[in-house]
Order: structure tokens, then sequence, then C-alpha cells
């Protein structure tokens, strides 16, 4: 019998965890600079948050759930995406209680069951945050700008951000009724998802790929807004101009859950097949009180990890090294390599990466191996070297290689 992984998803091995370590890494960093907090919320929720959450008639809660009767009778979800769950959670935990606007980050898997495609998985991983208590316009552009920094301080290049206003639910619903007067003589001339999306999500529509072409003129849903919404919008926009942040105006992106409202965005990169969003997010005014609890609006973001590290993979971009070892300790005879396993497990104690052998391999076979592991220097010790107390350190960038004192190895390796 040979077990196999299940479609979308991934087996993240040594040589490709760095790099996840390394976005994980920036994302920490940065939250902690915005002064963001870190909130971990189960995998599974109530299959009932996502549908009230998302949305009944997304694609995500129509066909992508992985939902479960577990023996409990209960209906559980694997949960799609994060901000569902860490509303719950605010609301369940009474977070609003809070003086201060709750700004909170997750990183995580996410579970969808989508086809699976070269950025598109089953199993995948969100870097997300959450900012939940204030309407002040300035914070939706305080996410936008820290997903946009995100990107940047990885390493990427050409990131855009794509920047739309959805409105409130009244501003939507007139604008429905303007655009389904433009799509509906075009109806047969439209592909087959966009026929059967136009009477329940026609906004949803004009973000085809395929029918493009077919909306030419169409209705745009920024000239549909009220005073609030374009006022709004208009300071989304200044703040990000303020801040230097570089944005394009997109008024056909729609997002793919129900709960935005007003500030609408996504990043996009080239590089990745077919897709070119990267992350996204945006305003959710009425999702806190949509699930039991009070009127509390609420901006967030979320950002695919897979589909960061491929772009960084495409745009072959320069990571930090994570898995160097500091030394490889090289020991030839018994007593040499009794003291290895002292002088390695002390290094380590002194916050030396130090590795040595454990296959009772000649000194070529221990040279190699520092090699495959890039140790800095080797420490060959032995039996005459050890009965000296010295050891032979060599610079494996510069060639050189010299007596020191065994008790002096960290202070050299150190300076
Ligand atoms: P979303 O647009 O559904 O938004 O997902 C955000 C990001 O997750 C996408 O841009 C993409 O990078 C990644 N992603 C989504 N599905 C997949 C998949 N099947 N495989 C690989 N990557 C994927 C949300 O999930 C919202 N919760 C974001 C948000 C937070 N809005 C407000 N707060």
């Amino acid at each position: 019998m040979k077990f196999q992984k299940s479609p979308g998803t991934q087996d993240i091995l040594p040589g490709a965890v760095e790099k996840w370590q390394y976005v994980e890494g920036k994302a920490r960093d940065i939250c902690r600079r915005f002064n963001f907090r870190e909130i971990r919320t189960p995998l599974f929720e109530s299959t009932e948050l996502f549908q009230r959450g998302v949305g009944e008639t997304t694609d995500i809660v129509e066909k992508e759930m992985y939902t479960f009767i577990d023996r409990g009778e209960r209906s559980l979800t694997l949960r799609p995406e994060g901000t569902a769950g860490v509303v719950r959670s605010y609301v369940e935990n009474k977070l609003f209680g809070d003086p201060d606007v709750s700004k909170l980050y997750y990183i995580g898997p996410m579970f969808r069951y989508e086809r699976a495609q070269a950025g598109r998985y089953r199993q995948f991983h969100q870097f997300g945050i959450e900012a939940i208590g204030a309407v002040d316009p300035a914070i939706d552009a305080e996410v936008i700008a820290l997903g946009y920094t995100f990107y940047t301080e990885v390493g990427l290049k050409d990131v855009r951000v794509e920047l739309n206003s959805v409105g409130t639910p009244a501003v939507r619903a007139a604008f429905r009724e303007r655009l389904l007067e433009f799509l509906n003589p075009k109806r047969e001339l439209l592909c087959k998802d966009c026929q059967s999306r136009i009477d329940r999500n026609p906004l949803r529509v004009l973000d085809c790929k395929v029918d493009q072409a077919h909306f030419e003129g169409a209705p745009s849903i920024l000239d549909s807004l009220d005073e609030e919404c374009n006022a709004h919008f208009e300071k989304v926009k200044q703040c990000l101009t303020d801040m230097g942040i570089p944005y394009e105006i997109n008024h056909r992106l729609v997002r793919g859950l129900d709960y935005y409202t007003h500030t609408a965005f996504e990043y996009k990169a080239e590089g990745i097949g077919a897709i070119d969003t990267i992350g996204g997010g945006g305003r959710y005014n009425g999702l806190v009180s949509d699930i039991g609890g009070p009127e509390q609006p609420g901006v967030g973001l979320g950002l695919g990890l897979e589909r960061t590290i491929l772009l960084l993979d495409h745009q072959q971009t320069e990571l930090p090294n994570l898995h160097e070892i500091d030394v490889y300790i090289v020991a030839l005879g018994e007593a040499a390599d009794r003291e290895a396993t002292r002088l390695v497990y002390q290094l380590r104690q002194q916050g030396v990466r130090a590795e040595r052998d454990y296959q009772g391999r000649k000194m070529k076979a221990q040279l190699k191996s520092a090699d495959r592991l890039g140790a800095k220097f080797t420490a060959i010790l032995g039996d005459n070297e050890l009965e000296r107390g010295e050891i032979a350190l060599k610079d494996m960038a510069k060639g050189e290689q010299r007596m020191v004192a065994i008790h002096a190895l960290t202070a050299e390796l150190q300076a």
C-alpha cells in the first residue's frame, strides 16, 4: 500500500520550509511595528458561521467548503477563510468592551475545495489581519499599507494595489438594477459561469476574465456611491497618497465574499500562471452584527502565503539563508569522538549552530557533509590535538586553517 498526499495539499519540506519561516517572520515583525497582535482561533467552526459570515451565494459556501458531521451530530466546517472565525471570537470573548480598536493578526491554514492548479490549493495558508471597532478611513489605509509593506519587505517587486468602493448594501442594490439593465441584453453572449451568476450576483460578472470584451461602457459602481460612501472612499485614497502607497482604481473589482462594504482592494502581480491576485481584503461594517454581535465596523486583509512564495521563486528573490551552520566538528578517533559530543552540546548552549558526524565516517566524507550544510567553519579534532587541548579551525570561505584552544572555540567563532 502506497500513500500519497491528497490533491491540492502540499508537503513543505526542509529546504522550502526556511522560506516559509522567513516570510512568516516578516509578517510577525511588521505586525509588531503596526501594533497588531496575534489571535489563534480553531481550524473548524460551526458551518452556520461561514454560511452567515461569508454569504450563502458565494462560491466558497456554495461549493468549496469542507463540511462534516461530527460524532456529536454537529455540522462543522474547516475554515475556508479567517475573518468569520476572528469576528466570532471577538464577539464571544467580548473584545468590543476594549476601549481601543482590536487589531488582530493570524497566520495559518485555510481549506477550500477548489480545482487544484499552480497557486490554487485545497489547503493553503493565509497571513491575515483584522481591525475591528473603528470607521475611520485611516485604518482602511493602514491595513492596505501593511499588506503593501509585507510584499515590499519580503522582497517582491511589481506588486500593484487595486482599489474600489463597493458601497453600502443600499448602494449596491441600486447599482445592481443599473447593471442588470446593461447586462440583460448581452446575456446570450456571456460565458456559462456569468449566465448563472448574472441574477444571483451581477457585480461579480464584471470581474469575469473571459467576457471583458462585452463590458465596454458598463456602469461604474463609483458613479452610484452616495455622499457618505464617497467621503469615505476619498479619505482612504488621501491617506494612501499621504503615506506614499501607490494604488490604481479598479471600479470592477468585487471580492468573492459577501461581507464587504465601502473599501475593497486586491494586491496583484504577474508570474503565477493565470492567477494574478495574491492578496485582498476590505471593510466589513455589517459582519459583526450579522453574526450576533453589536454594531461594530471592521476592516482587514488576507494574503496567500503559497502565492507569495511562488512569486519569490518566480522573481528569483534572494533570501537570507536561514539554515547555514556555523561550525561542523570533524572528530577522528575514539577519544576525539567523545569530546565532540561534549563540545557540540556546549557550542549549541552558547548559541552556536553546530553539527557533527553520527555515522563514523572518514574525514573526507565528514568534510563533504560540512560543505553540504554550508558550514562557515570546520573544526577538526584528532586524538593528538585533543591531548594538547587544541582543535584545527578552518575558515571555509578563506580556506585558512589555524590551531585554537578547545576552551576558546566559542569565543573564536563569535569573533
Ligand atoms: P480571499 O480573497 O478569499 O479573502 O483570500 C485571500 C487570499 O488568500 C487570496 O488573495 C489568495 O492569495 C489566497 N487564497 C485564497 N484561496 C486560495 C487557494 N485555494 N489556494 C491558494 N491561495 C488561496 C479572504 O479570505 C478574506 N478573509 C480576506 C479578508 C480579511 N478580508 C477582510 N479581512
